[in-house]
Formats: structure tokens, C-alpha cells, sequence
């Protein structure tokens, strides 16, 4: 690895997207939403007609994913993430997945951001944080996202697939959503995203300070 890795994993919503990019545009290195990646493997197995709870074909559209369907436009939306949890819960999905995690970070150092990226896609990342906010600070975001588009999903609705969401990123045998041995805790709830992004580059820069 010729650069540094940063590894920013936690629940939905939590805020770990916006500080990933923030925190790559100012250390100068690449960025990857690894939830794009499986996203994108769930658009595939839809796109051909098939369940994205079945092994089999999620796997062979993991193993088919290009690039460029990460730029696709429907990636997000309750289809998208129901489609996206199915295939993140298969085994065979997330080992044709790894390579392409690894991959992307070999040239320069990256900072991802996703569930496992500090237990186990790089479990050596350079630093690790674990993203978090109560429920409900996480729910209220989601909402106001959503309105902000003109969505008129009722707050309530929104809570309740949360929690079902990070019940199946929990409770799943295949990497569960759970912080790193080593990882640092950051809980945004009461923090706005300037003190969230402040909060997290100090976090960071401590570990890129040579011992
Ligand atoms: O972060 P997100 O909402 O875009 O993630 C979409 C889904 O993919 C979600 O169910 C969690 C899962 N995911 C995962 O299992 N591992 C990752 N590294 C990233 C996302």
C-alpha cells in the first residue's frame, strides 16, 4: 500500500458519507462509497428480473460489476436500499466485492466508507473510525433529505425502515455491522456536520502523525 487507507464504517445516516469526502477532498486522496458497490450489484439482479435474495444471481452480478455502474442514477430510493441490504447479506457477494475494495486503494491510499471496511476489508487501515447517531437523529436526517427532494414519506415510516435496516446490517452471519477493535468511536448525534468533520480530521490526523 503506497498511501494511507481510512477506514469510516457505521449505521445509515449516521453522517459518515459527507465526512469521507470532506476528509478525502482535504487529505488529498481517493474516495469510495462502498455501499454504491452493493447498491449497484442489487440494481443488476433487478435489472435482469431476478430476486436479489438469491445467492447465485447476486453473485454473478457482483462478479460482473463494472465501474461505471456505480454512476448510475437510481442507486438510491427504498427499492434500491431494500435490494442493496438483500445482496449485502450473501457471502459469495461480499468475497466478489473484496477485491474491488482492495483494488481501489492500492495506488494512492483511499478513505472508505461503508460496514466492514475496518473489520474486514483493510482490518490494518491507517485509521479507523466508527460513525454513529441515535435513531431517531439519524431518522430526522434521512426525512429532512427526503422533503428537501419533495419526498413526502411521514417521519415515522422513515424510523421504522431504519430500524429494520440496521436490525438486517446487525443481525446478518456475513461481516454484521460492528465497530473495530481499534476503531474510534464517533457519535454525531448532538454535533452539526462542521463539528462532526472537525471532530473526525483531528481523530484522523493523530493517526497519520508519525509515532
Ligand atoms: O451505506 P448504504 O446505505 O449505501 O449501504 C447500502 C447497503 O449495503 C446497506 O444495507 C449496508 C450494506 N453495506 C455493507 O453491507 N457493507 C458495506 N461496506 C457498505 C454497505
Amino acid at each position: 500500500m503506497t498511501g494511507p487507507v481510512i477506514a469510516i464504517d457505521g449505521p445509515a445516516a449516521a453522517g459518515k458519507g459527507t465526512l469521507a469526502r470532506r476528509l478525502a477532498a482535504t487529505l488529498g486522496l481517493p474516495y469510495l462509497d462502498t455501499g454504491l458497490l452493493y447498491r449497484a450489484v442489487g440494481r443488476r439482479v433487478l435489472d435482469a428480473g431476478g430476486d436479489p435474495a438469491d445467492p447465485a444471481g447476486a453473485a454473478a452480478a457482483a462478479r460482473a460489476l463494472r465501474p461505471a455502474d456505480l454512476e448510475r442514477t437510481d442507486l438510491r430510493g427504498p427499492v434500491a436500499d431494500a435490494a442493496a441490504a438483500a445482496v449485502a447479506s450473501i457471502p459469495a457477494v461480499r468475497a466478489a466485492l473484496l477485491a474491488f475494495q482492495r483494488d481501489f486503494a492500492v495506488a494512492r491510499g483511499a478513505v472508505l466508507d461503508g460496514r466492514d471496511i475496518g473489520t474486514v476489508i483493510f482490518p490494518d487501515a491507517t485509521a479507523k473510525l466508527f460513525v454513529t447517531a441515535s435513531l431517531d437523529a439519524r431518522a430526522g436526517r434521512r426525512y429532512a433529505e427526503l422533503a428537501a427532494k419533495g419526498g413526502a414519506v411521514p417521519l415515522a415510516r422513515v424510523t421504522e425502515d431504519m430500524r429494520a435496516r440496521d436490525a438486517m446490517d446487525a443481525a446478518r452471519a456475513a461481516a454484521p455491522l460492528r465497530p473495530a477493535e481499534d476503531a474510534v468511536l464517533l457519535d454525531t448525534t448532538a454535533l452539526d456536520p462542521d463539528a462532526a468533520f472537525a471532530a473526525a480530521l483531528a481523530l484522523v490526523e493523530e493517526r497519520l502523525r508519525p509515532a
